[in-house]
C-alpha cells in the first residue's frame, strides 16, 4: 500500500538551506525504494523572508503549513546584532510562534555519544539519553510584562506557566519512552526553591510513575543534573523536565556528546493534531553559512527523527545507522554535501 507524506520543508537561512539539502537527500535515498512518498513544499520563512517582505510568520504561512503531516526545518536567524533585524523577532514570531501554534508540547532531544565521535570528557562512558523537554509553557510562554522601563524603578516580570493538564501530558510522554528504553526516568527540576512549580512536577511525576511500574524514576535539582551530565551522563536514560530548563541542559548535553553539528531535535504534537517539527538544534551559523563547511549530521538525524514519528521505524534506523558508521570512519575534511552523500549511499547499500 503506498502511502504520501505531505512534508513542509522550510530550509531558512544561513547554513539551514546546505544542512536541509543533504538531509532531504538521505530521505530520498532511504525512501527511493519503499513506498511511500515524502511531498515536499518549500516555505521561504526566515531572516531573508523578512527583509524583503517585512513578514515572520502570516496567518496564511501558518494555516499553510499546519496543512502538512510534518516539518523540516533548517535553522533560521540572520547575523546576530544585525541592526536590520532589531524588530524582526524571529525567535519569538516564527519558532516559538510555531512550536506554540502547532503544539509542539514534547521538545525531544536525543544526546548519543557516537563511537568515533570526539566529544570533549575524558571519560565519558556510555553516553545515551534523551531529553524530553516541555515545549508549551513555563517561562517562555510571554506571560509577563514590564513597567517604568528604562528608569531606576523598572519592573519586569516574566511569568512561569505550568498546568497541570500540561505538565502530566508531557510526563506521560516521558515515561512511555522510557519504557521502550532503558527503564528509567529522571525529573530535573528546582523543587527546594521553586516550591509551586516543582511541586506540582514530582507530584504528577509520582502519580503517573503508578501506572508505568518498570519505570525506575528519579529527581535531581537542575544544579546538580549538570554535574552529573559533566561527571556520570551515563547515569541517564530519559529525562524530563520544564522548558527553561530542558534549553539549558540540552545546550549542554549536545557539548558532551561532540557538539553542535550532530544534535537533532523533534518538536512534537503526539496527538496528532498538528504536524510535528524536526530540526538541528544548531542556529543558522552565519560564520560559515556558503562555505559547506557545515556537518549536516544533525539535520540528516532530525530526518531519523522524524522517519520514527512517522512510524517509519525500519526507514528510521537505517538512517540512525548509516550515520553512526559515517562517523565511525570520518577522517579528514569534508564538505557538508560530501558528508551528505556518503550518507546517502550508505543507506542504499
Ligand atoms: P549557531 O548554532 O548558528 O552557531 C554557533 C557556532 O556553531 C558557530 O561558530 C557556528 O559556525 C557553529 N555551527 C553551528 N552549526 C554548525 C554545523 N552544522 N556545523 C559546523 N558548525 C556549526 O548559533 P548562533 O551563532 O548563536 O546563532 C546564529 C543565528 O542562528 C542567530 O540568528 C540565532 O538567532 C539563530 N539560531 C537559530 C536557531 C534555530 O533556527 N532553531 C537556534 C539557535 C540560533
Ligand atoms: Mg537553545
Amino acid at each position: 500500500m503506498s502511502r504520501v507524506v505531505k512534508l513542509a520543508v522550510i530550509p531558512g537561512d544561513g547554513i539551514g538551506p546546505e544542512v536541509v539539502a543533504e538531509a532531504v537527500k538521505v530521505l530520498d535515498a532511504v525512501t527511493a525504494a519503499s513506498d511511500v512518498t515524502f511531498e515536499k513544499t518549500p516555505f521561504s520563512l526566515g531572516a531573508g523572508r523578512y527583509l524583503e517582505t517585512g513578514d515572520t510568520l502570516t496567518d496564511d504561512d501558518l494555516s499553510a503549513i499546519a496543512g502538512h503531516d510534518a516539518i523540516l526545518l533548517g535553522a533560521v536567524g540572520g547575523v546576530p546584532g544585525d541592526p536590520r533585524l532589531k524588530d524582526a523577532n524571529i525567535e519569538r514570531g516564527l519558532l516559538l510562534k510555531l512550536r506554540f501554534e502547532l503544539d509542539h508540547y514534547v521538545n525531544l532531544r536525543p544526546s548519543k555519544l557516537y563511537p568515533g565521535a570526539a566529544g570533549p570528557l575524558a571519560e565519558p562512558g556510555d553516553i545515551d539519553f534523551v531529553v524530553v523537554r516541555e515545549g508549551t509553557e513555563g517561562p517562555y510562554v510571554g506571560n509577563g510584562g514590564s513597567i517604568r522601563r528604562g528608569t531606576a524603578h523598572e519592573v519586569a516580570n516574566e511569568t512561569s506557566v505550568n498546568t497541570a493538564y500540561g505538565v502530566e501530558r508531557v510526563v506521560r510522554y516521558a515515561f512511555a519512552l522510557a519504557e521502550r528504553r532503558r527503564h528509567k526516568l529522571t525529573l530535573v527540576h528546582k523543587t527546594n526553591v521553586l516550591v509551586h512549580a516543582g511541586g506540582m512536577w514530582k507530584r504528577i511525576v509520582d502519580a503517573v510513575a503508578q501506572e508505568f511500574p518498570g519505570v525506575d524514576v528519579d529527581y535531581l535539582h537542575v544544579d546538580a543534573a549538570t554535574i552529573f551530565l559533566v561527571t556520570n551522563p551515563s547515569r541517564f536514560d530519559v529525562i524530563v523536565t520544564d522548558n527553561l530548563f530542558g534549553d539549558i541542559l540540552t545546550d549542554l548535553a549536545g557539548a558532551v556528546t561532540g557538539g553542535i553539528g550532530l544534535a537533532a531535535s523533534g518538536n512534537i504534537n503526539p496527538d496528532g493534531a498538528f504536524p510535528s517539527m524536526f530540526e538541528p538544534v544548531h542556529g543558522s551559523a552565519p560564520d560559515i553559512a556558503g562555505t559547506q563547511k557545515a556537518d549536516p549530521t544533525a539535520a540528516i538525524l532530525s530526518v531519523a527523527l522524524l522517519l520514527d514519528h512517522l512510524g517509519l521505524t525500519d526507514e528510521s534506523a537505517r538512517v540512525t545507522r548509516a550515520v553512526e558508521d559515517d562517523i565511525a570512519s570520518r577522517d579528514g575534511v569534508r564538505t557538508t554535501a560530501q558528508i551528505g552523500d556518503a550518507i546517502a549511499e550508505r543507506v542504499q547499500a
